[in-house]
């Protein structure tokens, strides 16, 4: 009994606290485009062409099994309640219907070995597509958001994003994808297949977007209770845009300049928050969430679920739990001021 009201006020207390959240506006997430039959890069116009084989030739099949079926069902020779069963046709030889069966079975296994076949140079031709100049790029999959590390041969030129991937347009991009708790699986139907993120082992991806623009991309296994809210945005510029913002990436995050901002920052660093994120230039350097050095350049908060809006920020510091119940990131008590002033703060990682 005390056990129960116990619940019924942690409950209680727990709808007001949401109640006294502010409404978030309604900023809607991104347009981005997750079509499978939109290829915007040679890669995935192979997958939809394999796609098309498969489905002209199963339609095919079906469609030539139900007009056999309707046919027998149609000459089938009628006999009634009285009838006397015919026994003889148990051990009656029957060339016609064996002949049939055996046509049957031979095109079946034919068109399952041309499908074979179209796979495995579909296969083939993805893994000879032209890598020369290509982006590199890591991705690792966490429960349940995306770290996107950008390679160089100089490790200096290194730097780290979160839940975006920013790619020019034309050029070869190879993605290594790891996995640091379960299997994840990284589809971005436009520009690619799906690809398993395996903890423990490297897989690659290679893709090339033709085609500027916003493509959504989504976890494709399910990897526990926030599966469907790890979406990410590859974003496709132009070359030159692309250069930029990875020349605005590679820069520590800037001085605030406002006296809100400014003790902002400090609360980041000297709280919780700096256990886990990492702001470059600060004394924020932990690797365990996503890397806050260039937040408000992003276009979604905590892997595609809110929009980065100052209100949506302020709600999801504020009790990160109702967004996205089971995510790592606590909810820390903290006061209107406090949570304000971290809110203007990371407004200026741009
Ligand atoms: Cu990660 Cu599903």
């Amino acid at each position: 009994m005390k056990a129960l009201s116990g619940a019924i006020r942690a409950l209680a207390a727990a709808a007001a606290a949401t109640a006294a959240l502010p409404a978030l506006a309604a900023t809607p997430l991104p347009e981005a485009p997750h079509r499978v039959l939109d290829a915007m890069g040679p890669q995935a116009a192979h997958v939809v062409d394999l796609w098309r084989i498969f489905l002209v030739t199963c339609t095919a099949v079906t469609a030539a099994i139900v007009a056999a079926l309707l046919y027998i069902l149609w000459r089938r020779p009628r006999s009634g309640s009285d009838s006397t069963p015919d026994l003889t046709m148990v051990n009656r030889s029957e060339p016609g219907p064996r002949r049939h069966v055996t046509q049957a079975v031979a095109a079946s296994v034919v068109l399952l070995l041309l499908l074979v076949a179209a796979s495995v140079f579909t296969d083939r031709t993805l893994a000879r597509m032209p890598l020369k100049d290509a982006v590199n790029i890591e991705v690792t999959a966490h429960q349940w958001w995306w770290t996107v590390r950008y390679r160089s041969g100089e490790v200096w030129q290194e730097f780290e994003t979160a839940n975006e991937i920013h790619v020019p347009v034309g050029r070869p991009v190879v993605i290594q994808l790891k996995a640091d708790d379960v299997i994840h699986s990284l589809w971005v139907p436009n520009l690619a297949g799906k690809k398993d993120l395996l903890p423990g082992r490297t897989s690659i991806m290679q893709f090339r977007a033709d085609q500027p623009g916003i493509y959504r991309g989504q976890c494709a296994e399910f990897c526990g209770y926030q599966h469907a809210l790890m979406g990410l945005f590859v974003i496709a510029e132009p070359p030159e845009q692309f250069e930029a913002w990875q020349q605005a990436q590679r820069q520590a995050a800037a001085e605030p300049a406002d006296a809100q901002a400014q003790r902002g920052k400090s609360l980041v660093e000297s709280t919780s928050c700096a256990m886990c994120h990492a702001v470059q230039g600060t004394r924020a350097q932990a690797r365990r969430a996503p890397d806050l050095t260039h937040l408000a350049s992003r276009r979604t908060l905590a892997a595609g679920t809110l929009p980065n809006t100052p209100q949506a920020l302020a709600s999801w510091i504020a009790d990160p739990q109702r967004h996205k119940p089971g995510t790592n990131m606590p909810t820390i008590p903290m006061s209107q001021d406090d949570l304000q002033a971290i809110v203007a703060y990371l407004g200026t990682l741009q």
